[in-house]
């Protein structure tokens, strides 16, 4: 019998209840780093809707590494309890939580998406939004009008991984199940990954080997000081789109040497190193687009993955568990339209059966739901015509 995306899942001591997690988004809502009311009421309300494991947004491991200045922060204890705050309420609704740990590199401060999705310019300077140097693996802008970023030495790459250590430590203390090292889309891990930003000749640039080791350096420095019980997850881009970017034959080698180091799961998603991303994409992507990708990693690297882009059907997602093309799905913007996603996934599935469409719901809302469902059969035919509404 295959395994079903309602199915429970162990990784070494956290079993998450389903597999469907809700995809890491950032927020652009904090202050200093700092999570606020709005973080504990948008990530609460997916644990309540059902999900297996709600990922917290790109979490900077210092202030010059966050993306936009309304991005999380663990470079300081200050930051810890506003999450434990997070984690303590997503666990007792029974969902697994996991933070993801990024450095923005040379695609740091940047403008909120809603002012522009740019480089910081007059208006956000107005706004109070300074700009700070940045840095990179070579001195290549992300793009026109982009700082020049400021190349790493050494002592600063020492200084990067001591970072992410010291987040991890703090995420720990906060009490989330996992962590994620964000390596994707273009951020300071991922630019080292890549020929198109990586023109180093020193022990970090050149050949597969010194591409790929700040992530796998990063990856073991992580696995020594998280807990051995808890998973340890890494966020690749399976394809660069752009010249000179990573053939794809890079990304299982690199996902099994990320295994070698003990990472648990490989988030696959796309894109990030220049063009578009692969949620501000243009051009349609295609339904579950990622999946094939995330299936060739699981293969090919011998690696449990987990899947992203456009899954918002709950049949797709169940075919990619049962096909065994991933092992987790992740949502994104579909949680957003919809945080109650999984419940509702559940339904559309008809695993419950008959009459027992709302018993994993929260007990608060479902005795409510499910008495409603008998008045709303009952005037099945009364229903008025007013569309439907949702998506
Ligand atoms: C508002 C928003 C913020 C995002 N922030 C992050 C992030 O913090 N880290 C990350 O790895 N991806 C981020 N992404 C990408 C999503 O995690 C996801 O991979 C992408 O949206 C595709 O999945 P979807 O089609 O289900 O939305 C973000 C996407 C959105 C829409």
């Amino acid at each position: 019998m295959s395994i079903r995306l309602f199915d429970s899942l162990t990784l070494r001591g956290l079993t998450l209840r389903n597999r469907v997690a809700i995809s890491s988004m950032c927020m652009y809502s904090a202050t200093e780093g700092l999570a606020e009311d709005f973080h504990l009421a948008h990530y609460g309300r997916f644990a309540l809707g059902g999900a297996g494991l709600v990922m917290v947004e790109a979490t900077s491991v210092s202030p010059e590494g966050r993306i936009s200045h309304g991005d999380l922060g663990l470079w300081d204890d200050f930051q810890i309890e506003p999450l434990a705050r997070i984690v303590r309420l997503v666990k007792a609704q029974g969902a697994a939580i996991g933070i993801q740990l990024v450095h923005g590199g040379r695609k740091a401060c940047r403008q909120r998406p809603w002012h522009g999705n740019g480089p910081l310019g007059e208006d956000d300077f107005a706004r109070g939004d300074r700009p700070w140097p940045l840095v990179g693996p070579s001195a290549i802008p992300f793009g026109e009008a982009y700082q020049t970023p400021r190349v790493l030495e050494d002592a600063d790459i020492a200084g990067i991984r001591a970072a992410f250590i010291a987040a991890a430590r703090r995420a720990e203390v906060a009490g989330f199940d996992l962590i994620e090292i964000h390596a994707a889309h273009g951020f300071l891990l991922h630019s080292f990954m890549c020929p198109a930003t990586n023109r180093r000749s020193d022990a970090y640039g050149g050949d597969f080997a010194g591409r790929h080791r700040l992530a796998l350096e990063v990856a073991a420095d992580l696995r020594a000081v998280w807990p051995e019980d808890r998973p340890l997850f890494t966020r690749l881009s399976m394809e660069d789109g752009v010249a000179d970017g990573r053939p794809f034959a890079e990304t299982i080698r690199l996902a099994a040497a990320l295994k070698e180091r003990g990472v648990d799961v490989i988030d696959c998603s796309s894109g990030g190193i220049g063009g578009h991303s692969a949620s501000t994409a243009g051009g349609p992507s295609g339904y579950g687009f990622q999946i094939p990708l995330a299936h060739k990693v699981r293969e090919g690297a011998g690696i449990r993955t987990m899947a992203v882009g456009l899954i918002t059907e709950a049949t797709l997602a169940d075919q990619a568990i049962a096909g065994e093309r991933c092992d987790l799905v992740a949502i994104g913007r579909e949680a957003l339209n919809d945080p109650n996603w999984p419940q509702h996934a559940h339904a559309a599935l008809g695993l419950g059966g008959e009459g027992a469409v709302y018993d994993r719901w929260p007990v608060q809302y479902g005795w409510w739901l499910e008495r409603r469902e008998k008045t709303l059969r009952a005037l099945d035919g009364e229903r008025p015509p007013s569309g439907r509404v949702g998506r």
